[in-house]
């Protein structure tokens, strides 16, 4: 993983599996990574594409790693709180107290 192996850096994977890229994970995909880069945090939070996490029927999904903090039917309306809820990349460990499955409904 290199330099973004730090523990201030996270991933938020979007999946882009064909269930979710029906229900348009792209409206969030974008957003997402614009705002990430809108507010210089590209050194600590890294938006990427990924496969399918085998719960389609609840999609669009995105998950952060590390933690494994996973939302469910994101909207791009979503896109500002989930941001609001990492620290500076590393998902707040708040939040994942709350959830101790780490899987959450949405962001709202
Ligand atoms: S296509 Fe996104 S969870 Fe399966």
């Amino acid at each position: 993983m290199g330099k973004k192996s730090s523990p201030s850096h996270c991933t938020v994977y979007v999946c882009d599996g064909g269930a979710c890229a029906r229900k348009k994970s792209k409206k969030v995909y974008a957003p997402l990574k614009a705002l990430v880069k809108e507010r210089g945090l590209k050194e600590h939070i890294t938006v990427k594409k990924c496969p399918c996490f085998k719960t389609c029927g609840k999609g669009p999904v995105v998950s952060i790693e590390p933690g494994g903090l996973r939302f469910t039917q994101v909207k791009p309306k979503h896109v500002e709180k989930i941001l609001e809820r990492l620290d500076r990349g590393a998902p707040d460990k708040k939040s994942k107290r709350q959830d101790p499955q780490s899987t959450q409904r949405n962001p709202e």
